[in-house]
């Protein structure tokens, strides 16, 4: 049972170990097998602990969470060396592991799973009491999916805790990797002292990493967030990363209070700019502006910089929708103001909205009679999660109207299939969905969308008409062609 106090937006969360700094930490005499090489060897392990894993002593690590964070993480942390065990709930996920199969698609990740596999510092397991009897650090990597009242939902990340806890054995780094709302460290520190009696520190380094990206975010990361009190785990943490920033990009400690909000704040800022740029695209459209040309004038300013300014159908994925959604929550419970947080996801929700009724609006009251082609499902291209992803909504709206969809991804097909069943068609190929299709509707800009053979598809549709959520095409181009061409924040052709 979760505390009613748990998010008490005025705690400052310090932690008693900050003005301890010249303590020892309480696993420094004991035996300790989570350094790997201790016991069986001579390892100095009685002395102080930290010089030895500055001299680059392997540590052991269990990552709880073997989802688009976890094994990512896991892995990356295998591959600089480390010997990690991986765990999960799910047995058949982690059956397919231990085989090399990926539960998921991200690039790169596969190789180097089956490298690490291969030199035996990847391990995968579902018992989590045994790992964790092994492990200095358990780093957990669980879901925090929205709540119905639009919070994070973090049950997932308190009852893996409770877990680890439970099958303590000696002391313990807890590292939060899932995000969660401020204040949620706080609660787990006391969840873990009512299942252990063995001394633990709490960690919290939220990950930036990005679906498609994961595996070179990972391991070159911009930053990397460590909000902690311990100054001697602070060294811990500094010794595991430094392999990932030896280009120079800095570890920035804080209070895990900061490293919590910061998570949220990235997310926030990010999604700001995405319905900003969405509502002045809706703007172009009204004044006859094109998008494009404002995107490059703004983008070259260098106060604001080029990256997530792209207009769209909407922001999907898991986490941009929730963290702000969540973020907001974090501001009304401290009884604050989130105007800006609230008009984000508002001007998300319209802008998925309007390009759902364009569709419609175009197709009338015949809709139900129409096959309508889809071209990418997943939320972002290099991705096969469709978590939240806008077409969704797209495709619920046309089989909602009565119309017959049929959707091409290069590989998110089988998450479609396994939500869909029947009622919608999966295309092996691009073209293959638009035979005899009665309109193109593009959702994900997948590389292989971006220059297509145009006669080929003219002479696949029925009705020569795109509805192009992510501006690929130039709408002159298809004018020429003989395409109803429409786009965001452009001038419909
Ligand atoms: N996906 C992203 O791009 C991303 C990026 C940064 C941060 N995050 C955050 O990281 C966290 C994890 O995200 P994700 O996308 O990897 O989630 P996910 O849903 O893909 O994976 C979570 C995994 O945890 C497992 N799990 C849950 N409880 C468990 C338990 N008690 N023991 C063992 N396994 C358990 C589940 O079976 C699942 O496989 C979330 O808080 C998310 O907001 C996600």
């Amino acid at each position: 049972m979760i505390p009613r106090d748990w998010l008490n937006p005025h705690a400052t969360g310090q932690h008693p170990n900050r003005a301890r700094a010249d303590a020892r930490p309480p696993w420094i005499n004991s035996e300790n097998s989570a350094i790997c090489g201790h016991p069986s060897g001579d390892d100095s392990i009685a002395c102080d602990p930290l010089p030895n894993i500055k001299a680059g002593k392997r540590m052991r690590i269990t990552v709880v969470g073997t989802g688009y964070v976890g094994l990512v993480v896991g892995t990356g942390f295998a591959e600089s060396g480390h010997q990690v065990t991986c765990v999960d709930r799910e047995s058949e996920r982690i059956q397919g592991l231990k085989e090399g199969r990926l539960p998921f698609y991200e690039p790169g990740l596969e190789e180097l799973v089956a490298r690490n596999l291969e030199e035996e510092r990847l391990h995968f397991s579902t018992d989590l009491s045994a790992v964790v009897g092994d492990s200095l650090l358990v780093f957990l990597c669980v879901g925090t999916p929205p709540s119905p009242d639009g919070g994070a939902d973090i049950s997932e990340v308190v009852n893996a805790v409770e877990q680890v806890a439970q099958a303590m054995t000696g002391y313990r780094i807890i590292v939060s990797k899932s995000t969660c709302p401020v204040g949620t460290a706080d609660l787990l520190r006391e969840t873990v002292r009512k299942h252990t009696k063995h001394p633990f520190d709490m960690v919290v380094n939220p990950e930036f990493l990005k679906e498609g990206a994961a595996v070179d975010d990972f391991m070159r990361p911009d930053r990397v967030v460590i909000g902690c009190d311990d100054v001697r785990v602070e060294e811990i943490m500094k010794e595991l990363y430094a392999p990932f920033l030896r280009t120079g990009k800095p570890l920035i400690v804080m209070t895990i209070r900061s490293a919590e909000m910061t998570k949220y704040a990235v997310n926030s800022m990010l999604a700001s700019r995405i319905s900003l740029m969405n509502e002045l695209a809706t703007l172009c459209e009204a004044y006859g502006a094109d998008v494009g040309e404002v995107r490059e004038g703004l983008a070259t300013d260098s106060r604001i910089g080029s990256a997530y300014l792209f207009p769209g159908l909407g922001f999907g994925g898991s986490c941009l929708p929730k963290d702000v959604v969540a973020a907001a929550q974090l501001a009304r419970r401290a009884n604050v103001g989130a105007s800006m947080l609230e008009a984000v996801t508002t001007v998300n929700e319209r802008q998925q909205q309007r390009f759902v009724e364009r569709i419609l609006d175009y197709y009338g009251a015949v809709v139900a009679q129409k096959k309508v082609a889809i071209w990418g499902v997943s939320f972002k291209p290099r991705t096969d999660d469709v978590r939240c992803a806008p077409a969704l909504r797209v495709i619920d709206a046309l089989l909602g109207a009565g119309a017959t969809v049929v959707v091409y991804d290069p590989v998110a097909g089988p998450k479609i299939l396994a939500m869909y069943g029947d009622k919608v068609a999966v295309a092996p190929k691009n073209y293959a969905a638009l035979e005899g299709a009665d309109g193109l509707v593009i959702c994900t800009e997948w590389n292989e969308f971006r220059r297509p053979d145009y006669e080929r598809m003219a002479s696949l549709l029925r009705e020569k008409v795109i509805f192009d959520g992510r501006n690929l095409y130039t709408p002159k181009v298809l004018a020429d062609l003989g395409f109803r061409y429409f786009s965001i924040g452009r001038p419909s052709v």
